[in-house]
């Protein structure tokens, strides 16, 4: 594995790997992804695999002009149109009736592809010089903390890709929102970097789904982005408890706790949901640095970004509700 600063000429090396069917982990504004050429089967397999990934959950195709949208999927209302205008480039995933250009690992045999245009220059210039729609998952190994930098991805993968583009740290910090259409409604399947009210403002009401008869986003999982360290919520479990044990606590903007734990981090001092998700992941791979044993997170209100932090967190927790039980 190369480390390597995300120039120009970086970036056409690593369109050069993505090219000959290789693995590239890129920024973008959500979170790193990574890449395989999302037109070939063979290079798509390799990020499965480096993941750990069950074949049954599908990836996003990321483009980097949004007249490719047409090349990769059937667009079958002005609605799509008004969404990519307003929000495109940016952290919103549209899952759109895919083109048989794509292949079937990519959408996991759904009929729907997933694409997205992500807002980074990196990003970008990678899908463009590489000439083929980019399929990036995030870059951790399935259902671990995804990554904000470039030393994230090389902590989890490591080896097991070819090229890590450094562009800094991610701006937003958590995954994109996704969202479906179908029969003239709009799903949201993942609560993520764009608050779903902007988005409702465009679509009206988004629907959420209650009963999934297949696993097609995160959200149908039971868990997902968990770190390695265990994680409660402060008002379901007692940190006296745990008194013995090396504790972390995942403040929203408090600061005010008894307990003595032994690691604080605040997200946002001043109450911001943008700065708090764009410290979420981060903190959490800090406390996993830190040899932190338990990490107790504050609960935030689920509004804006704090609908995607929240998901996060929940899904977290609760991998480790079910390991208690
Ligand atoms: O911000 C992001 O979206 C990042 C960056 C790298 O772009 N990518 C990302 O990918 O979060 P990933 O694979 O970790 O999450 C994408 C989710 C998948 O878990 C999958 O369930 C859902 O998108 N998805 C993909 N294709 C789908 C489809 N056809 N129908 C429904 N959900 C789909
Ligand atoms: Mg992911």
């Amino acid at each position: 594995m190369e480390l390597l600063t995300a120039d120009s000429k970086n970036i056409l090396k690593a369109a050069q790997i993505i090219k000959n069917g290789g693995l590239v982990a890129f920024p973008t504004e959500t979170v790193y992804g990574l890449g395989a050429d999302g037109l070939s089967s063979a290079a798509a397999a390799k990020i499965f695999e480096a993941k750990k990934r069950p074949s049954f959950n599908p990836l996003i195709l990321h483009i980097a002009d949004k007249e490719d949208l047409e090349k990769i999927c059937i667009i079958n209302s002005e609605l799509i149109y008004k969404v990519i205008d307003k929000f495109w480039p940016g952290p919103l995933t549209l899952v759109l009736p895919k083109k048989n250009i794509v292949p079937d690992i990519v959408t996991a045999g759904n009929t729907t592809v997933a694409v997205r245009m992500p807002d980074h220059k990196v990003a970008a210039e990678l899908i463009i010089a590489s000439e083929t729609p980019i399929a990036a998952p995030s870059a951790n190994v399935f259902t671990k903390l995804s990554p904000t930098t470039a030393k994230h991805v090389a902590k989890q993968l490591g080896e097991k890709v070819d090229i890590i583009l450094d562009g800094g740290k991610s701006r937003v910090g958590v995954e994109s929102t996704i969202i479906s259409f179908e029969n003239g409604e709009v799903y949201l399947l993942r609560p993520g970097g764009l608050p779903a009210e902007d988005i409702e403002k465009v679509t009206g009401k988004l629907l959420v789904k209650t009963k999934a008869k297949k696993i097609t986003a995160p959200g149908m999982l039971p868990f997902h982005y968990a770190p390695s360290v265990p994680i409660y919520f402060l008002d379901e479990t007692n940190p006296n408890e745990f008194e013995n044990k090396k504790t972390g606590a995942l403040l929203f903007s408090k600061t005010d706790f008894k307990f003595n734990f032994s690691s604080i981090k605040i997200l946002s001092e001043k109450g911001d949901f943008i700065e708090a998700a764009a410290n979420l992941f981060s903190f959490l791979h800090e406390f996993e640095n830190e040899g932190i044993e338990i990490i107790f997170a504050e609960k935030v209100e689920e509004r804006g970004l704090g609908k995607a932090i929240m998901d996060r967190l929940k899904k977290a927790v609760k991998k480790y509700e079910l390991n208690r039980e």
